[in-house]
């Protein structure tokens, strides 16, 4: 048992220097402490269901590592790497690869994972796209991506297949239609559903207040 804490907490360690290094230089909200955050979020969602708590660590900790918003790489490579690199099996290797496939928002083409491991760091990752964190990140995002904040008169563009969710040019208050506020109903497990729900609350308040002021 002490073997397997060690070797948990050697890979967590490990692979937590190499993503640091990999994201020092994102203002898109994709940086380390994104994926520290979604690791928190995981490593407690695990705690409550029956899963693989190493296969959730390793897949939280990678899973933007080759997000194609933020890098060129094909088939996973630095994922890849990373876990080759920290000396990780092979079948460990694949389970992780899946659920990085597995865990994006992709507008109508957004897919449920098929196992609890992938279905926990989805949420994990969801988790942190709203609330007081989400929001921050969506203006990071929308600044580092040349979006406006708001333009009254551009509206949301609902129900989204994958190639227009990836090229289509909105502003951020939009994308709070378009992806952030559907997510409380997207959540698979009831941990992350009590959490999303305090966090969707908070994005609510913050866009009444935002137009009000506006
Ligand atoms: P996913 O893989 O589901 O896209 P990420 O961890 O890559 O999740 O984070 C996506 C985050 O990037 C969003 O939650 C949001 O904060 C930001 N983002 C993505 N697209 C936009 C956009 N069009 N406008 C503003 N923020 C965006
Ligand atoms: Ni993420």
């Amino acid at each position: 048992m002490n073997h397997l804490k060690n070797q948990y907490e050697q890979t967590r360690y490990m692979l937590g220097q190499k993503i640091k290094e990999l994201f020092a230089k994102d203002c898109s909200g994709h940086d380390y402490w994104h994926s520290l955050r979604v690791l928190n979020n995981a490593e407690k969602i695990a705690k409550t269901e029956n899963c693989d708590e190493y296969i959730v660590m390793v897949a939280a900790l990678l899973h933007d590592t080759d997000d194609v918003k933020i890098f060129k790489t094909t088939d996973y490579e630095h994922a890849r790497r990373l876990m080759s690199d920290c000396c990780l099996t092979k079948d460990t290797i694949d389970r992780v690869i899946t659920i990085i496939r597995e865990i994006s928002f992709i507008g109508t083409e957004t897919v449920c994972p098929a196992s609890i491991e992938g279905k926990i760091v989805q949420d994990a990752d969801r988790l942190d796209a709203m609330g007081a964190i989400g929001i921050a990140r969506a203006f990071a995002y929308g600044g580092n991506h040349n979006r406006a904040i708001y333009i009254p008169d551009c509206k949301p563009h609902l129900n989204m297949n994958e190639a227009e969710y990836r090229t289509h040019e909105g502003t951020t208050i939009n994308h709070f239609y378009e992806k952030l506020l559907l997510l409380k109903d997207m959540m698979n497990t009831d941990y992350a559903k009590a959490m999303a729900k305090k966090r969707d609350k908070f994005m609510r308040d913050f866009l009444k207040e935002f137009y009000d002021e506006w």
